[in-house]
This record gives C-alpha cells, structure tokens and sequence, in this order.
C-alpha cells in the first residue's frame, strides 16, 4: 500500500502497541491514507530459539485491537512469504549505531542484523511514506532510523514515547512471563530512571542506577547520547538499562539531562 502509515509488530499486542497504532491511524487519516500494522514474529531476530518458541501467539486478540486503534489492515505474512530465498530479504549494511554502542548489540549479537533484514523486507512489501516505532526500543529506533537513512529509503521514521503501567513498568509482551514477586523486583529499573533524573552528571546517574537496580541482574545501565548511543556529549542524552528478572529480559531508557 504505498503511501501509508506503517506500524510494523511482533503480535501480542497491548496498550503500547494500540497507542503506536492509534497515532499511525492519526497520521494516515490527516494524508487521507491508511493505517497498515504487521505481525510477524522475526526469527531472526531472536538470540535463543526457546525464546522465539515461547513468544506469545495472539492473532485474533491482536486483530481485534487493530481494528478498534483504527488500523485499516493487518499485515499477518508466513515465513515462507517473509523469506522465500536469500535474495529477497538481504541483511542490509548495519548502520554504526547497531553496532559501536555495546548495548543491545553487545548482549545480543546478531539481533539488530535480524530486525535490519525483516524492518527492510517489510518496508519493500508494504512501500510505507511512514512508519511508527516505539521510544521503548530506543536503540532499536535509532538503528532503524539510520538504515532508513543510509538504505536511502523514503520513510519519515516517527517515534512513539513509552506506555507504562500505572505502577510503572513499561508495557512489554514479555512482562506476562513475570511472577508477582518479579513484578515487584522489576520495578526497580523504572525506579532507577526516575533516581537518574537527580543526577548532575552522567557519572553520578549511572551510581545512582547501578544502586537502585542492585537487586536485578544488570546488563547494563547508563547515560548515553541520545542520537548515537556513544559516550555523552552535548546533545540530548538517554539512560538506559536492560536488566534480567528471573528468565525474563526487561529493557527501558528514558530521557536525561543534567
Ligand atoms: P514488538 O516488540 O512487537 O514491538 C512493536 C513496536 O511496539 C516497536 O516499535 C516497539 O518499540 C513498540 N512498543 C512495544 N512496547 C511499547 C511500549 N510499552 N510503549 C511504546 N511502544 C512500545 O519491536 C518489535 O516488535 C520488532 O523488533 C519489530 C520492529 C516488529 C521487527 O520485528
């Protein structure tokens, strides 16, 4: 559908995914165009097979909450139509951003190469002028900005800000695998964030992260540019944490200044 306003997901869709959604709705109704969400669940995306495996698989829910965030169509392709032979759904020259940070690229090799390979074929299928992604997944939009940008693609690449629950934790499809004594342990990474927010230097915010978050299993937490995710500078900057909480990876980041 060229033209439209691309959401793509993974399924398992909740109230992070309807606002992205509803704001893709928004945005195509303005160009008189429609709203196009996609469900996949990229395998090659995933570092460890049990964990593509055990990914939730809602189609009907996810639909039906499509249909009521104000998507016109839902994009649902099998494996066989995503990746037909390796012509069709090239890795694409990784821009610096998936791969110098030593972030999510460092803990989970190979993933932005998958989400690069799938974001592209899907941006050829679909032929969107743009697409929503989420703040959520902040060194994932700025990956998927930067191959736009170098692919040379004419996408505008919009973000969407964080939906939380009331007690905090961001909305992930993962957060269903967490216990209730989980729940409470991961609490401390948005509470991290928020200790962050009082700090004067990045090096003071991280201490004060690392101190909150003392509980989890921390892979990292830190105070970055914003744009590059290399040392901070004097643009915006981001922290960000990506943290285990029993057999469940949790990742959030929010804005930081000094
Ligand atoms: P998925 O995890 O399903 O997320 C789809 C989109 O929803 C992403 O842009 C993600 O950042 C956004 N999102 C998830 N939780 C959110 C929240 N709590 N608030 C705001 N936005 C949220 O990300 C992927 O799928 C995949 O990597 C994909 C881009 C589809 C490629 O396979």
């Amino acid at each position: 559908m060229p033209g439209c306003v691309f959401v793509p997901t993974m399924g398992a869709l909740h109230e992070g995914h309807a606002a992205l959604i509803r704001k893709g709705a928004e945005l195509a109704r303005h160009r008189g165009r429609a709203c196009i969400v996609s469900i996949f669940v990229n395998p090659t995306q995933f570092n460890e097979r049990s964990d593509f495996e055990r990914y939730p698989k809602t189609l009907e829910a996810d639909v039906a909450l499509c249909r009521e965030a104000g998507a016109e169509a839902v994009f649902a392709p099998s494996v066989e139509v995503m990746y037909p032979d390796e012509r069709s759904a090239p890795v694409p020259v990784l821009p610096r951003v998936a791969v110098e940070p030593g972030l999510e690229d460092r803990f989970r090799p190979g993933h932005f190469a998958g989400v690069c390979q799938v974001v592209l074929r899907l941006f050829r299928l679909v032929r969107p002028a743009a697409a929503v992604f989420g703040e959520k997944d902040w060194q994932q939009l700025r990956v998927v900005a930067a191959m736009t940008r170098e692919q040379g693609l004419p996408i505008e690449i919009i973000g969407h800000e964080t939906i939380r629950d009331p007690d905090g934790l961001a909305m992930s499809s993962r957060n269903r695998f967490l216990s209730a004594v989980e729940r409470e342990a991961a609490l401390a990474i948005p509470r991290a964030l928020h200790a962050a927010r009082r700090a004067r230097t990045a090096t003071e915010a991280e201490t004060a992260m690392a101190g909150v978050l003392s509980g989890v299993d921390v892979e990292y937490a830190v105070v970055r540019d914003a744009q590059t995710l290399a040392n901070v500078g004097n643009g915006p900057a981001r922290a960000l944490i990506a943290a285990r909480v029993g057999r469940t990876r949790l990742i959030d980041n929010a804005a930081w200044s000094p």
